[in-house]
């Protein structure tokens, strides 16, 4: 028989929320893992303009509308996912967990959904897709050169990648003043006081060290790179600030499959995109405002690109969801699905897999309470009669 009660001197708090995450991961991480987790560019204003932007809509609540239960479930480009959230490409991952990406796309699919393998990811294109049962997505920065782009898709390709997303919003690396201000520069500094910070979370140290996920897994062979630090150096030297819309182009006539425009904000460019180039899709995104700050929120640059090419080609949204009613408003405001970056990440480095679940799960949960108590029975009918304006 169980007992009544126990007896503990502290009971720790459940982590209920996306919330509880971010702060159980900054307990988790070292100041310099958490400064290029969880910083944005220079001020950071486009990064709270993300968060912010989201109060800008409310969610109209119609009552006793007698539907039973709320479905999560969309098809992007033939492809069924159970809830409405993508994991987005995150590189060096395994820098907040040994277990990394692989440990994320394993559970987004037992979620029913999908990861964006990035190009500068812990685990390689081959791992991943050996580690896992379904066609997750890839993620290409378009770095020009003809042979390091044919082999990065001929890689993707023959893994079973179905899903190509270029990345186009990195011409230069984003001003992290965070990161700089921390040492995770190159080289990197090591201060007493940094050595400590780190050695305070033995089981991060233990489980870096023993993994060695430090660097980017599909690029090692080109860069050499033995550690996190050097892999973004030799990563930020081969970014390419005359990158143009023939670079993205020439990338299309190589990949057969769905092909998505990622880091759009305008909606000229988006019909670009779809029109000029063939994308079958783009995201609606400022890169977790890591990239130019001062650059517009992605939620309010969603709907009018939601009106110029919604219904030809796939819109995606992120940057700054953190709950479900995030994910349902930028849904009603023309979305098709959305993905979280950093989320998923406070959840890895709390618990591996198993935390990112946990927050796919938290956001399930609250995307099904939210489209109850607003009378809607199903994410496919949700639309803009289903917001007010804040201000309206
Ligand atoms: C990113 N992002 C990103 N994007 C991309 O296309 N390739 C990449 O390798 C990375 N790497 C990366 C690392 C880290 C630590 C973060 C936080 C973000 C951007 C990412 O895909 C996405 O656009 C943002 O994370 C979305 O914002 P939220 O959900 O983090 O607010």
């Amino acid at each position: 028989m169980s007992p009544a009660f126990q007896y503990r001197l502290r009971t720790p708090a459940p982590l209920v929320s996306v919330e509880d995450y971010r702060h159980a991961a900054r307990r988790a991480l070292p100041s310099m893992v958490w400064a290029y987790l969880d910083g944005g560019a220079e001020d950071e204003r486009t990064l709270r303009a993300n968060r912010a932007s989201f109060t800008n809509w409310h969610l109209r609540q119609r009552v006793l509308s007698g539907h039973a239960c709320a479905d999560l479930a969309v098809t992007i480009d033939r492809q069924r996912l159970d809830l409405p959230v993508l994991l987005a490409p995150t590189g060096l991952t395994g820098l907040a967990h040994w277990s990394g990406e692989l440990a994320a796309a394993q559970a987004a699919e037992q979620a029913g959904t999908r990861l964006t393998l990035s190009t500068a990811s812990s685990y390689s294109i081959e791992e991943v897709a050996a580690g896992t049962s379904n066609d997750h997505w890839f993620q290409l920065y378009p770095w020009g050169d003809g042979p390091f782009s044919d082999s990065m898709l001929s890689r993707a390709r023959d893994a079973g990648y179905r899903t190509l997303v270029v990345t186009v919003d990195v011409p230069v690396q984003g001003n992290r003043t965070g990161e700089r201000r921390t040492g995770m520069g190159h080289p990197p500094i090591l201060t007493p006081r940094r050595m400590a910070d780190a050695a305070i979370r033995p089981a991060w140290w233990y489980g870096l060290l023993r993994h060695q996920r430090m660097t980017m897994r599909s690029l090692t062979h080109i860069t050499g790179a033995r550690g996190a630090v050097e892999s973004v150096s030799i990563q930020n030297r081969r970014i390419r600030p005359d990158l143009s819309w023939r670079d993205v182009a020439s990338l299309r006539e190589r990949w057969n499959g769905p092909f998505i425009v990622k880091g759009v904000l305008e909606p000229d460019d988006a019909v670009h995109a779809v029109d000029d180039v063939g994308a079958t899709g783009v995201v609606v995104s400022n890169h977790g405002g890591r990239q130019l700050n001062g650059a517009i929120a992605s939620v309010d640059a969603l709907p009018d690109i939601a009106d110029a090419v919604g219904g030809r080609a796939t819109v995606l949204l992120d940057s700054g969801v953190r709950t479900g009613s995030d994910v349902i408003t930028a849904l009603a405001l023309g979305a098709d699905a959305v993905m979280i970056g950093r989320p998923y990440v406070y959840g890895l480095a709390v618990a591996g897999g198993a935390g990112v679940g946990a927050v796919l799960d938290i956001l399930a949960a609250e995307m099904r309470s939210t489209l109850t108590l607003m009378g809607v029975a199903r994410v496919a009918d949700l639309d803009r009669d289903h917001l007010r304006r804040a201000d309206a």
